[in-house]
């Protein structure tokens, strides 16, 4: 995800999204008035439905912060590293490897019986420094492949699922096929792609194989619905070992979903063979007031509406959120709001406290329909 948001649309309240967020405020009196101790966690009620509930988690607060560490464990039974695995941290100088945070979380993971999704193997954003002439170099492919396969190889057996790729699909770049303008993908084209996949194959042979990328839901996003659906076409007609498509769920509290053409591009994806987890959840409010009350309601409403269409789709197997609570999301420093008051963007509140989007997630889950 770049945080050039430029792409998304802007567009007032409207008459449905008030509907919508009254109809949420609704539901959510009506839930909370059983938040109490035993109240049904997000990781029961998703179970009780055949999916999975999950949450991006950070080894500083996780290994610091009990509170953290309680609400993680209450409600996720899936976890994913936010920065961990990623190339700059686990490899900061050249062969010089440093898996300390992410084995950590590994160990939490397989200590507290959870599931652990890998994240991420080849992301044109996250290459250190000392890569950055190499991977223009003629080497440069061989360079990215090699670590996909020492990185998925380190946790063999012990990652469920690799995001293997992340964003490779940029149509805005004007490259053959939509491909990101990135010396690896210009270079090997689609065949590169599948290359990361073979490696990944041959590194785990029963880790499951993700492709993960962003925006393919809102109105004005058919250019990427159509050219991420003709990547994943070609990619799976060459044979790579690809087993599911990750939506990062980004939201935009006021931006326009378009629930016609994301339900067909789910059905679509599915028709692929492909499996589907929203991956990354979260729920940007920079484009509401500073009312907190409206802005977790509307927040609330949004992620409802999404997640009804979302969990629809039979080939869906879960949700994953990009954090657990407030106090922790990317969005503070990579999208903060102009009043400089902190984004509400997650189901926890910055005190840990459940906050209507929770309620959101748990009313979507209880309607899902049973896989
Ligand atoms: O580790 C350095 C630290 O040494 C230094 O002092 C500090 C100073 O700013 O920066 C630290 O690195 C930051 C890193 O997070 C770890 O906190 C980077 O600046 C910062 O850019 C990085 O941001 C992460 C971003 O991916 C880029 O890797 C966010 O935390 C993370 O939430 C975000 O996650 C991405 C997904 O991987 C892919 N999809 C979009 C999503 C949101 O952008």
């Amino acid at each position: 995800m770049r945080k050039n948001f430029g792409h998304w649309p802007a567009k007032s309240i409207d008459r449905r999204t008030f509907l919508l967020a009254a109809g949420a405020a609704f539901a959510h009196a009506q839930v909370s008035r059983a938040d109490e101790p035993s109240e049904t966690s997000l990781r029961q009620r998703a179970e009780k439905k055949g999916l999975v509930f999950g949450t991006q988690v950070n080894a500083g607060p996780l290994f610091s912060l009990k509170p953290y560490r309680d609400a993680v464990l209450r409600d996720a039974a899936m976890i994913v590293p936010e920065n961990e695995m990623k190339w700059r941290p686990t490899q900061p100088a050249a062969r010089q490897f440093n898996y300390f945070n992410a084995d950590r979380i590994a160990s939490f993971a397989e200590g507290n019986a959870l599931l652990l999704r890998g994240h991420t193997a080849v992301w044109h954003q996250n290459p250190p420094a000392w890569t950055k002439d190499l991977i223009s170099s003629g080497d440069g492919q061989k360079l990215v492949l090699d670590h996909a396969r020492e990185l998925i190889e380190h946790f063999r057996g012990r990652v469920m699922e690799w995001d293997v790729v992340n964003e490779a699909i940029a149509p805005e770049d004007g490259m053959p096929d939509n491909l990101r303008n990135w010396a690896p993908y210009s270079k090997g084209g689609i065949s590169f792609i599948a290359d990361c996949f073979h490696a990944a194959r041959e590194a785990d042979p029963n880790a499951n194989l993700y492709y993960n990328d962003y925006s393919v839901y809102y109105q004005n996003q058919d250019q990427r619905r159509d050219a991420i659906l003709g990547f994943l076409e070609k990619l799976k007609s060459k044979g790579a070992p690809i087993g599911g498509f990750g939506i990062q769920s980004h939201l935009i509290a006021k931006a326009e979903f378009n629930e016609v053409a994301y339900r067909r591009f789910l059905s679509e994806v599915a028709d692929l063979g492909l499996k589907i987890r929203a991956t990354e959840l979260d729920v940007s409010d920079v484009r509401l007031g500073p009312d907190i009350e409206l802005r977790d309601t509307i927040v609330a409403a949004h992620t409802k509406q999404y997640l009804d269409v979302l969990f629809d789709e039979p080939a869906v197997v879960g949700l994953v959120t990009w954090g657990m609570t407030d106090r922790f999301s990317w969005l503070h420093e990579g999208w903060p709001r102009k009043d400089r008051l902190r984004q509400r963007c997650l189901p926890l509140d910055e005190n840990f406290a459940k906050k209507p989007m929770w309620y959101a997630i748990a009313d979507a889950l209880d309607h899902a329909p049973s896989r």
